[in-house]
């Protein structure tokens, strides 16, 4: 057997290989147990000692050789392959898959409007916890347990919650509940902050209501509260017009309504109408729509946080949050804002 042609023959037909299995057969061939090399190498012990060492090294070679030769052959073949399959798998003609962008949820957006617009009035922003204690949602607001106007708010109590002792009310505990309105934080803030102060206090709020177009369980509502030495209700008509007419980005008629609410007196409903209609631009189609309640602080609220007497006055306030933006938008079922319904969500 000659060495040399073995080699020559080997290297040919690696050079015609292309596929795995094929370079298996080629291994098992030149370099297998029943090789001619392997043969070869057997043979050799016959030979006397200086030619066994001679054709020995020859051999080894050769054997080194052919396994460099299909070491080579094998990552050529593997590399092809993979460099096919990542051509298969990045396809440049097929359309792209679009990524879908969220983006924020029309209670969100109108909120962040509002809040700029009170901002830019000088309002700094608050915020209260959305449960409640008894007392500061009721109580502390004029709101004793027997008082009619608890019936306004139906509330949603927590069950098995502890009594919480309450230094500051005269009432020795109170009971936890799922605020019914933002105004609690008018007596937090008071307790803590000394007047002139101006603020608002976003939030969301709970009523056990029977839902339907216009009742949710839960909506939202941006409590004001103004406290100074002058304050009155002019102010609070032109800081509420000058709102307005941010939020709506057009001239929008304000009016007072005589109203109830035990925390305040004066109280008042306010209401606005648009002189334009928001999408369809009619002119002077439109109702007053009320938008919010509100009044001069009672001063029973600025006794119960301790300050001094007839020094100070002011106004709060309680704006519909769904209420401005289903105006805005011309929504006409409140019950859409929390129904997740993604054809009502991607119009904003
Ligand atoms: N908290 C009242 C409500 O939820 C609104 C209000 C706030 C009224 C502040 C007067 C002053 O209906």
């Amino acid at each position: 057997m000659n060495l040399e042609q073995l080699k020559r023959q080997a290297q040919k037909e690696a050079s015609l290989i292309n596929d795995v299995s094929e370079l298996e057969k080629w291994r098992v061939r030149y370099l297998g147990r029943k090789s001619s090399l392997s043969l070869f190498f057997d043979s050799l012990t016959k030979l006397p000692l200086s030619e066994k060492k001679r054709q020995g090294k020859e051999a080894n070679k050769l054997r080194q050789t052919l396994q460099e030769l299909y070491k080579n052959k094998k990552d050529e073949i593997e590399n092809k392959l993979s460099a096919t399959a990542a051509i298969n798998f990045l396809d440049i003609t097929q359309p792209g898959v679009k990524q879908s962008e969220g983006h924020l949820h029309p209670l969100t957006l109108v909120t962040r409007e509002i809040v700029t617009a009170f901002e830019k009035m000088g309002f700094a922003i608050v915020e209260g916890p959305e449960i409640e204690s008894e007392y500061y949602n009721f109580d502390a607001l004029n709101i004793p347990a027997d008082h009619p106007a608890r019936e306004m708010w139906d509330t949603l109590w927590l069950r098995n919650s502890h009594k919480i002792p309450n230094p500051k009310s005269q009432i020795s505990s109170s009971r936890l509940l799922l605020r019914t309105h933002t105004s609690p934080m008018q007596v937090r803030y008071m307790e803590t902050h000394q007047p002139p102060f101006r603020i608002i206090v976003p939030g969301r709020c709970f009523r056990y209501e029977a839902t339907d177009a216009s009742h949710e369980i839960q909506f939202h509502q941006i409590e004001g509260l103004m406290v100074g030495e002058n304050i009155s209700l002019a102010n609070f008509k032109a800081i509420i017009e000058e709102v307005v007419k941010d939020i709506f980005k057009q001239q929008v008629l304000v009016r007072f309504r005589p109203s109830y609410f035990p925390f305040v007196a004066p109280g008042v409903e306010v209401d606005i109408k648009l002189k334009q209609d928001t999408r369809h631009k009619k002119q002077d189609t439109n109702e007053w729509l009320e938008i919010m309640g509100a009044g001069m602080v009672h001063p029973d609220l600025f006794k119960r946080v301790g300050y001094e007497a007839n020094r100070w006055q002011g106004f709060a306030f309680g704006l519909g949050v769904e209420r401005i933006a289903m105006i805005k938008y011309q929504i006409n079922d409140i019950r859409l804002f929390f129904s997740s319904d993604i054809r009502f969500l991607e119009q904003f």
